[in-house]
């Protein structure tokens, strides 16, 4: 039932399949939107008092004329960067080569470089007893800070127990770990050895684990006997059991003990005690000098296909622009004591929990519990213990936090913020005005950072001493980075101020450092998701507007990929989970815009004929028709949980006749996006709807509205 729509086959002519993409855009998004009349908030005045540390930017000129520079010669630009901020065991002969036409890009050839040496190695010698990371856990009060000589010894044991059972360099390991030091340990320990990881987020179900396991062959898997999460345990190796049933490429199984309450079943042969193993191991294990080409590695993310990506990452060009990013948009000085909230499981944990920050040098929060844990006052509680100088979350926790009310914030002593960071999905102004003026009281620089799993690293936001910011812009683009406004039908670029579109990167050659090389097992479908879709772009899936000033305001997906609380759910993902279900004959997901999360799932499900069951209830439904709806509801919703992870399950559910779709049998989604959210309720709303003349039964719209309408 699904229509690919981004993925143009590459058997048509490049124009053509332009076309047929650009035709197939009906997202809100690309409406024109103004913004002409939007507060400015300059750049805090607290960043140049002089008893923090001057921000390594200090005004729009200074940005422009390195912005400038990284534009008009990336290689000199990077490779400068590069000699500053990384330690390479042989330094490159090159910067930039190959180019976006065969995705052939490549960074720093010649060169010899190691990941973990960057981010653990160098600081244990310099700066042996500073702390690297603080780790908070899920229970308030507990907290441990490990240094980077402990981090050094940590990942060496770890690396040689890796060794010690036949991992070499190439290997693939999967990670399925809480938010512990261990989960970071892990990753290091395969960068060191060359061992490509592949981060699993905690909360997939076991069917995605399994997926992601036999998508990229993992030799081992590693993980905890338990999670912990805002004081609920999480059964992760009960997960994982269920997953290994049917992966053959897995040979072991490391379980790290973090909760020790569960008595897990222990597969002879497979599984080990990740304690029982380091407690062997020697803490002295030499890195392995990589190619900058590398992959360090893989990371799923969702498409608008049902199939995950699994996105490879290099090894070079992403620890350079991981750490130039977090060194100039968190305008990181070494006194500073930095707070990711995220999780590792995403590209955000990864970038800017690990790698970005260790390779700095710096000291990272790996932070086990939610906002909301015990109070919403928990980050608050946080910075105050542990003096957080950069806090980096997401709007939904934003918005979460704001219903809370001021209290649990204004409590806390949070003199030690200078700059609050937001990521994920688009933040709206008042949240952004909360974040500033209660949390931030007014003092801290707000970044909002736009960027994706594919960039690898931050590519639009303000930098805290040098851009005058505007509530829910994302503003102006990183070093390296030109984006451009495509118009979604002529596939042409609008030039100009003021204009709405399709976002999009122009490439140069080598694009930038830290772009994502390929899909595991599928260049083609890199080249045609990215780079075939606009000809001499790459197309980001994202709507945007850029303002009178040139100022950025990413709107959302344009493709069908819906953000839920920062999580990239695929539309195909959760309609290929609905038709495993028995009672489904075809079904259609939308993203709703919902309060809190951004946006929520709303499905709607055509049922087979044999499941006669009323499609609502009615008042003069039985009781006993009222329980069929709610239980034919209530699987299907535990279906998609057990085949994609808690976090898809869709918010709405709607059983009806049909879906509205084409008389050519494309489904209307933007139809389905209106009644879903509940817009659409009276005759005249639905002749708002638009020219539903291409609606092969446009009889059902009132129909859907019903149905949406009624109360349960
Ligand atoms: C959205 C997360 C608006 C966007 C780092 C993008 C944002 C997708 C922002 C990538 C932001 C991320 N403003 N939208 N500041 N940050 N997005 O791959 O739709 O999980 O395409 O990477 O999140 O999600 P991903």
């Amino acid at each position: 039932i699904q229509t690919h729509r981004l993925n143009p086959s590459a058997s048509i002519p490049a124009s053509q399949a332009q076309a047929a993409q650009a035709a197939e855009l009906d997202s809100d998004f690309l409406e024109p939107v103004h913004h002409d009349l939007d507060p400015v908030f300059k750049p805090p005045e607290r960043l140049f008092a002089g008893d923090v540390p001057v921000p390594h930017i200090k005004s729009r000129e200074e940005y422009v004329k390195l912005y400038q520079e990284s534009i008009k010669a990336p290689s000199v630009f990077w490779s400068k960067m590069a000699s500053e901020l990384l330690e390479w065991e042989r330094p490159p002969k090159f910067a930039a080569q190959g180019g976006y036409e065969d995705g052939d890009f490549s960074w720093f050839d010649g060169g010899l470089i190691n990941a973990c040496v960057n981010a653990v190695d160098r600081h244990a010698a310099a700066t042996p007893d500073k702390t690297a990371i603080i780790w908070e856990s899920d229970e308030p009060g507990e907290h441990e800070h490990i240094s980077y000589r402990r981090l050094l010894i940590e990942v060496s044991k770890l690396a040689n127990v890796f060794k010690s059972h036949g991992l070499r360099k190439g290997d693939h390991v999967a990670i399925y770990m809480p938010m512990v030091p261990e989960a970071l340990y892990a990753m290091l320990a395969c960068a060191r050895l060359g061992l490509v990881h592949c981060v699993v987020f905690a909360g997939f179900s076991a069917d995605a684990v399994r997926d992601r396991i036999n998508d990229c062959g993992a030799k081992l898997v590693i993980t905890a006997d338990q999670g912990k999460r805002g004081g609920k345990v999480i059964n992760l190796k009960r997960t994982v059991d269920q997953a290994l049933l049917e992966t053959p490429t897995i040979e072991k199984c490391l379980v790290f003990r973090r909760t020790g309450e569960f008595n897990i079943p222990f597969h002879k042969g497979r599984d080990l005690w990740y304690h029982e193993e380091v407690e062997k191991a020697r803490p002295v294990c030499p890195p392995e000098p990589m190619h900058p080409e590398d992959p360090l590695f893989i990371l799923y993310t969702s498409g608008s296909t049902g199939k995950p990506k699994g996105l490879i990452h290099s090894t070079g060009g992403y620890m350079l622009q991981t750490a130039s990013s977090f060194k100039y948009i968190f305008d990181y000085h070494p006194s500073d004591i930095y707070g990711c909230m995220a999780d590792v499981g995403w590209i955000t944990g990864h970038s800017y929990i690990c790698y970005g920050p260790l390779t700095m040098g710096a000291t990272t929060v790996v932070f086990e519990s939610i906002p909301t844990y015990p109070d919403a006052g928990r980050f608050w509680d946080c910075v105050q213990t542990h003096k957080i100088t950069q806090l980096y979350t997401a709007p939904t926790a934003i918005r979460t936090l704001k219903k809370f009310g001021d209290e649990f914030v204004t409590k806390h002593d949070l003199s030690s913020l200078r700059v609050l960071g937001s990521v994920g999905e688009p933040i709206n102004p008042e949240a952004w005005q909360w974040y500033h003026q209660v949390p931030g009281r007014s003092q801290c620089a707000i970044v909002d950072t736009y960027w994706q799993t594919e960039t690898g690293s931050i590519i639009m936001t303000p930098l805290p001493g040098a851009i005058a910011t505007k509530p829910g812009s994302c503003t102006v683009p990183f070093f390296g980075i030109e984006p451009v406004i495509i118009d979604a039908t002529t596939g042409a670029e609008i030039k100009g101020n003021d204009v709405t579109g399709v976002l999009a990167l122009r490439m140069h050659p080598g694009g930038w450092p830290s772009m994502a090389r390929t899909i595991l097992g599928d260049h083609k479908r890199f080249l045609d998701t990215y780079f075939n879709v606009y000809k001499g772009y790459y197309f980001t899936g994202d709507g945007a507007h850029r303002d009178k000033d040139g100022y950025y305001w990413v709107r959302g997906r344009v493709d069908d990929v819906i953000n839920v609380s920062g999580h990239r759910i695929s539309t195909s993902e959760v309609e290929s989970a609905m038709i495993g279900h028995p009672a489904v004959a075809e079904s259609a997901v939308v993203g709703i815009p919902d309060d809190v999360t951004g946006q929520a799932l709303a499905v709607f499900v055509v049922l087979k004929p044999e499941f006669d069951v009323p499609l609502a209830p009615s008042p003069e439904a039985t009781h006993h028709h009222h329980i069929k709806v709610d239980d034919v509801k209530k699987s299907m919703i535990q279906h998609i949980r057990q085949a994609v992870g808690p976090f898809a399950a869709p918010k709405m559910l709607f059983l009806v006749p049909d879906l509205p779709k084409t008389r050519s049998g494309k489904i209307m989604r933007r139809i389905l996006r209106k009644v879903g959210g509940g817009e659409v309720k009276s005759e005249e709303q639905i002749k708002e709807l638009g020219d539903l003349s291409t609606l092969a039964d446009p009889g059902l719209i009132p129909q859907l509205v019903e149905i949406v309408h009624a109360k349960a």
